[in-house]
């Protein structure tokens, strides 16, 4: 959709996604090309309207991204980011050239505190350098957003001033960030109740809202802004970005769908992508997202305590306000731990295709609470080492042997691994990105397994101490076939060979049933 088309009084928001750009430049979360490419491929699909790909005249690089996403884009915006000058307007025009839909956004401080301290400029000049860069950005294209920094920190009085200028001068997008994270929801929903009564040209632009989240209010401050008339909302995959970070996609995205009540507005997102879109992120990133965080946490759709689970059994609304499917999840989680009641130990048996009888299950469920009194995280071989099923047992097809690590700042880090494959011995030396790189990169050269990624991989110290016994966990995924392993020992890189060759064994073990059609 070309975001121009909106009819500004309609209910259809505009989700103007900005990963790329805010995102980006925020700690821990750079992106090479290639990995840009990707990400806005997986955006686009997920029906994003706009994508902010970068800030062209930040570096070569930028430019480079957000020329080759304007080529790549089959749907989407795609929108630079330029301050009120020259140089940045040029590049930010040429650099989103080749897109079949293309917007120049365009910013510039607004606030006292900002115009004295960081332009050196008075307000006069400011609204000066907004008519002129909004003139210039509309040369490029007839889609141009201004954008008020610290919008939300700016005089009413000049605030409208602002506003009025760049739309005179052509622009069809009006964005007041809440920049620094300050304003509450009453505030915010304000300022565009404010700007809609007092700008005599406001119905010739589209209101945005893009609120970080330093007060934890972005996504409330974002929804306030539509109640009171934006129909832009500027977000991020996982809420990453500047500090605290943005107003999370996936949480306007799914708070507008179940809350559809209050917030009765459509928007173009095909929600079933998110959890595709939050992957692929932190994947790229390295950037993980907290377990409780809201929609895209491990924890979002899990289930430990026995009350929860047994409702969750009975009638998943209990407990549940959207189903995980909503968001491109498979199934809501079970995860056995002290608080679980008989109820959900009987249904992951019977998930594991065993059916027992009454006294039989009591025993069981006797030992899985004692082992869960002292053991943290419970997975399915702990169940089957406590069911002891024959036919639940993992094939050992890789078999640990020796291990031999050469780690260090001199680099390269080399895994120097010996495995038994069905008793018979093989050996593979790898490089790595560190340690445990090149010791799975070892690994995959003796089992080839390309289609399987790494989602987890977790180490956790059971004992205190120098000589701590190092626990740890990793979790692998191929296709709809997800196992975890676990490894402990002194040395935490046998601990991780050990976990990560457990985990392979299961997957091996069930690709295997379900090449024959037997259900694992
Ligand atoms: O937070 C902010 O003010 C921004 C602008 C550049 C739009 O990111
Ligand atoms: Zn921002």
């Amino acid at each position: 959709m070309n975001s121009q088309n909106t009819n500004k009084t309609d209910n259809r928001v505009i989700i103007f996604d900005t990963t790329l750009r805010d995102g980006e430049q925020s700690p821990g979360c750079s992106m090479n090309l290639e990995e840009k490419l990707r990400m806005a491929t997986v955006l686009d699909e997920m029906g994003v309207d706009v994508i902010e790909a970068g800030f062209p005249i930040a570096s070569k690089g930028d430019y480079e991204s957000v020329y080759e996403i304007s080529k790549l884009v089959k749907n989407a915006t795609i929108a630079g980011l330029c301050r009120a000058r020259e140089a940045d307007i040029e590049a930010a025009g040429t650099a989103i050239a080749p897109a079949k839909s293309r917007r120049i956004h365009t910013f510039i401080s607004t606030s006292p505190l900002h115009m004295k301290h960081k332009l050196n400029m008075t307000p006069e000049a400011v609204l000066d350098a907004i008519h002129d860069s909004v003139t210039m950005a509309c040369k490029f294209t007839d889609d141009v957003e201004w954008s008020a920094e610290d919008g939300s920190r700016t005089d009413h009085d000049f605030l409208c001033r602002a506003v009025e200028t760049a739309i005179a001068a052509g622009a069809t997008t009006i964005n007041i960030p809440d920049t620094v994270g300050y304003a509450t929801p009453a505030d915010y929903g304000f300022l565009f109740t404010m700007l809609r009564e007092r700008v005599p040209n406001i119905d010739k632009a589209v209101l945005s809202v893009h609120c970080h989240n330093d007060l934890g209010l972005a996504v409330a401050n974002s929804l306030a802004g539509v109640q009171a008339g934006a129909r832009q909302i500027e977000c991020t995959i996982n809420g990453i970005g500047e500090r605290a970070g943005n107003a999370a996609l996936e949480e306007v995205v799914m708070a507008m769908r179940t809350r559809a009540d209050v917030y009765d507005f459509d928007n173009n997102i095909d929600s079933t992508q998110i959890m595709r879109a939050s992957r692929t992120l932190s994947k790229i990133t390295s950037f993980s997202v907290q377990p409780n965080k809201a929609i895209v946490g491990a924890n979002a759709f899990a289930h430990e305590s026995g009350i929860h689970q047994d409702g969750m059994l009975k009638n998943a609304q209990t407990y549940e306000i959207m189903t995980p499917e909503s968001v491109g999840l498979k199934e809501s989680e079970i995860v056995l731990g002290k608080h679980s009641g008989r109820n959900a130990f009987r249904t992951k048996l019977q998930e594991l295709g065993l059916d027992l009888g009454d006294n039989a299950l009591n025993e069981a469920f006797q030992r899985f609470k004692n082992l869960a009194d002292r053991k943290k995280d419970i997975f399915e071989e702990d169940i089957i080492a406590l069911i002891d099923d024959e036919n639940l047992r993992v094939s050992e097809h890789l078999k640990f042997g020796t291990l031999g690590i050469q780690a260090g700042s001199q680099g390269p880090q080399v895994a120097d691994l010996t495995l038994f494959v069905d008793g018979k011995e093989v050996h593979a030396e790898s490089e790595g990105n560190g340690p445990v790189d090149a010791l799975f990169n070892a690994i995959r050269k003796i089992e080839p397994h390309d289609d399987a990624v790494l989602l987890l991989y977790k180490v956790h110290a059971v004992t205190q101490g120098t000589d701590a016994q190092a626990e740890v966990t990793v979790k692998l995924q191929e296709g709809d076939i997800t196992t975890v392993g676990q490894g402990a020992d002194v040395d935490t890189m046998v601990a991780s060979c050990q976990a990560y060759i457990r985990a392979l064994n299961k997957l091996l073990t069930q690709r295997g049933k379900e090449n024959i059609g037997v259900n694992p």
